[in-house]
């Protein structure tokens, strides 16, 4: 299993990574249900923080997939490794809705770090206001 987790700037005119997220969370849906990928998609301000685990083949194509979206840009990778569990379980991509709160959101990120390695969630922590 592939643990990928990168960070990415939005190419939104309004800044706000989180303008794209509802259809990016379309199209993640149908693919990585189909590819076996799991994860977690965060965005603040114009940030994208994403999360992916899966089989070697489906990440790797993702990745090219990614590289080539003009959604957003400086594609990072923080953390590319082999793991032989899902951290991040069987979840699909969570995000915050737009009607929640942000400290609402911030305390169920901090509930689903709690099952998560310790330089995975510093990364996300690092994002997300304490
Ligand atoms: C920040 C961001 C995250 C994305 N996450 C996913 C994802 O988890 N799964 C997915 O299938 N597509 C995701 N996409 C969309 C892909 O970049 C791509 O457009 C889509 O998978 C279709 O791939 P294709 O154009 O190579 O057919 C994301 C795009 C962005 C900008």
């Amino acid at each position: 299993m592939r643990q990928l987790i990168y960070t990415s700037v939005t190419t939104n005119p309004s800044g706000r990574a989180q303008d794209d997220c509802v259809p990016i969370l379309r199209q993640a849906a149908v693919r990585n249900g189909l590819d076996g990928i799991t994860g977690l998609l965060y965005s603040q301000d114009a940030e994208f923080l994403q999360a992916l685990e899966g089989p070697d083949d489906s990440v790797a194509d993702l990745l090219a997939s990614l590289k080539a979206d003009p959604r957003h840009r400086d594609l990072r990778v923080l953390i590319d490794r082999q793991t032989d569990e899902r951290e991040f379980g069987d979840w699909m991509m969570v995000h915050r809705e737009r009607r929640e709160s942000v400290d609402s959101f911030d305390r169920r990120l901090h509930g689903l770090l709690l099952g998560v390695s310790r330089e995975t969630a510093e990364y996300f922590r690092a994002l997300v206001p304490a």
